[in-house]
C-alpha cells in the first residue's frame, strides 16, 4: 500500500517495522478529536483563502462522511496507514479523491496530534469534574444520615478520639474537592490550541490561529510552535491530578475494607459491590474497593512513565512522544471506573451505628477528655497528662473504663475530680466539646455540610 509520505522511498516499510512504528491500535480512540479538529483547520483554510470554498466544502463533506463511517464501526483502521490521522485522511482521499489530499495543506501531524489530545483531555476533565461531584453528592448523603453516629477517631490506627461518621466521610469530601479544583485549574494550560505551528517552525501558509481557537473552543494559542508542538505537560499534569484521585479514593479503599471486616463490622457493603469465593462459602470479598487501592499503582505508573519518556528530550517533536498516549487512555479508562463503581458503593454503604457506638463505649477515647477537665480546674496540662495516663493504667489492670470508675477511685488520682467528670466523659459531650471550626461537634460539622452543598449549588 502506498504511504502519504512515500515519495522519498524507494523500499517497503519493512512489516515489523511498520507494526512497531504505528499507533492505530490505540490512538483510533482520537478519532473524533481527530476530525473535529480536521473539520476546523478545513475551515480556516477556505476563509484565508488558502484553499478555494468548492474544496473546503468537499473535503467537510467527505470528513463527515468519515466520521459517519466511524461511529457506524464502518472504518477499517490498518497498521500501514500508521495512526489515526493517516487511516482518517486516506480514507478521506479514498471518498472524495485527491482533493483530499489538500487537508493537510499548512499542518503537520504533530501539531495536529497535540490538538488532538487536548481536545481529548479537555473533555476528560469535564467528565471527571462531574464524577468527582457524584461522589461528594453520595458522601453528602451519607454524612447527612450519620450527623448523630459516634465513632472512633484514629491516630497510628489506635483510637484516639471519638468523631461524628459524618465528620470523617466530610474529610473525604474537602480531598475530592481539590481534586475537582486541581482539575479544573489544570483546564487553562488544556484549553491552549497547538495547531498552526506545523511540524515545529510555523507554517508559510497565511492561516489564522486565532480563528481556528474560536471555532474549537479554545481559550488560547500557544505561544511559541516548538514548544507548541513538544509540549506534554498538559498530559502530565493530568496524570498527577489521577494520581492524587487514586491516592485518596485508595485511602478510602483502605478504611472500607478494614470497616468492612468482621474484626470491625462498622460498614456492610451492598452485595452489589462484593463478591465470592470460589471455595469458602461464607465469604463476601470487598473486590470492588480492593481493586480500585491495586489499580492505584498503574494510575502512578502512568505519570512516572511519560515523565521518564519526556525526561531529556530535545525540542521539537520526537517519535518517543507517542508514548504518551497509551498510559494516558489507560489512565481515564481506570479513573472512569473507579469513580463510576464508587459513587454507588458508598451511596449503598451500610453503616453498623451501634457497633460503632458499642466500639466507642469500650475505649479510652475520652482520655483527653479528663486531661482537659483538670486543666480546666487549674492543672498545667503536662501534669494532667501524667494523672491519667496512670488512671488509664489504673482502668486496664482493673479490666474497667473510665466511666465505671467510682467517686472514691477517680479522687485517688486527683482531688480535683468532681461529679460532673461523667458527664464529661459521655461520647456525646466529648464530640461537642470539640467545637471549633472544622471540629467534630455536630454544629461544626452541619456547617460543613451546607457549606459544600452550596459550592456543588454554584458549580
Ligand atoms: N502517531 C504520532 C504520535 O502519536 C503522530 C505524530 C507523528 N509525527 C511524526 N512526525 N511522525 O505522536
Amino acid at each position: 500500500m502506498s504511504k502519504l509520505w512515500g515519495g522519498r522511498f524507494t523500499k517497503q516499510t519493512d512489516q515489523l517495522v511498520e507494526e512497531y512504528t504505528a499507533s492505530i491500535t490505540f490512538d483510533k480512540e482520537l478519532a473524533e478529536e481527530d476530525i473535529q479538529g480536521s473539520l476546523a483547520h478545513v475551515t480556516m483554510l477556505g476563509k484565508c483563502g488558502i484553499l478555494p470554498q468548492e474544496d473546503v466544502e468537499t473535503i467537510k463533506d467527505g470528513l463527515n462522511r468519515v466520521l459517519g463511517m466511524i461511529r457506524r464501526g464502518e472504518l477499517e483502521y490498518t497498521v500501514a496507514n500508521e495512526d489515526i490521522h493517516m487511516n482518517i485522511e486516506k480514507t478521506l482521499i479514498d471518498e472524495v479523491g485527491p482533493v483530499g489530499g489538500k487537508l493537510h495543506t499548512g499542518r503537520s501531524r504533530n501539531d495536529q496530534v497535540a490538538t488532538d489530545m487536548h481536545l481529548y483531555l479537555r473533555s476528560r476533565v469535564v467528565e471527571f469534574v462531574g464524577l468527582l461531584q457524584k461522589l461528594q453528592e453520595a458522601l453528602l448523603t451519607q454524612a447527612k444520615a450519620n450527623l448523630d453516629t459516634i465513632v472512633p477517631g484514629y491516630t497510628h490506627l489506635q483510637r484516639a478520639q471519638p468523631i461524628l461518621f459524618a465528620h470523617h466521610l466530610m474529610a473525604y469530601v474537602s480531598m475530592f474537592q481539590r481534586d475537582i479544583e486541581r482539575l479544573q485549574d489544570s483546564y487553562k494550560r488544556i484549553n491552549v490550541l497547538p495547531l498552526g505551528a506545523g511540524a515545529l517552525a510555523g507554517t508559510t501558509f497565511p492561516i489564522d490561529r486565532h480563528f481556528v481557537a474560536e471555532q474549537l473552543g479554545f481559550d488560547a494559542v500557544y505561544e511559541n510552535s516548538l514548544d507548541a508542538v513538544s509540549d506534554r505537560d498538559f498530559i502530565l499534569e493530568f496524570l498527577a491530578n489521577a494520581s492524587f484521585i487514586m491516592m485518596h479514593l485508595s485511602r478510602f479503599c483502605e478504611e472500607l475494607v478494614l470497616w468492612s471486616s468482621t474484626e470491625f463490622a462498622f460498614v456492610e457493603l451492598d452485595d452489589a459491590f462484593c463478591t465470592g469465593s470460589s471455595i469458602m462459602p461464607q465469604k463476601k470479598n470487598p473486590d470492588v474497593a480492593e481493586l480500585v487501592r491495586g489499580k492505584t499503582g498503574r494510575v502512578y505508573g502512568n505519570l512516572f512513565g511519560l515523565m521518564t519518556v519526556l525526561k531529556a528530550l530535545p525540542l521539537a517533536y520526537n517519535k518517543d512522544m507517542q508514548e504518551d498516549k497509551e498510559g494516558m487512555l489507560d489512565t481515564v479508562r481506570t479513573l472512569q471506573g473507579a469513580l463510576q463503581l464508587f459513587a454507588p458503593m458508598v451511596a449503598t454503604m451500610k453503616v453498623n451505628k451501634d457497633r460503632m457506638r458499642q466500639a466507642v463505649n469500650q475505649d479510652f477515647s475520652n482520655a483527653t477528655d479528663i486531661a482537659d477537665y483538670l486543666v480546666n480546674k487549674g492543672l498545667p496540662f503536662r501534669q494532667a497528662h501524667e494523672v491519667i495516663g496512670k488512671t488509664v493504667l489504673y482502668c486496664i489492670q482493673q479490666g474497667k473504663f473510665l466511666l465505671d470508675l467510682s467517686m472514691e477511685e477517680f479522687t485517688q488520682f486527683s482531688t480535683l475530680f468532681g461529679e460532673d467528670i461523667y458527664q464529661v466523659l459521655q461520647p456525646e459531650q466529648v464530640v461537642n466539646a470539640r467545637n471549633v471550626y472544622g471540629g467534630t461537634a455536630g454544629p461544626q460539622v452541619e456547617g460543613a455540610i451546607s457549606r459544600a452543598e452550596s459550592r456543588m449549588g454554584e458549580t
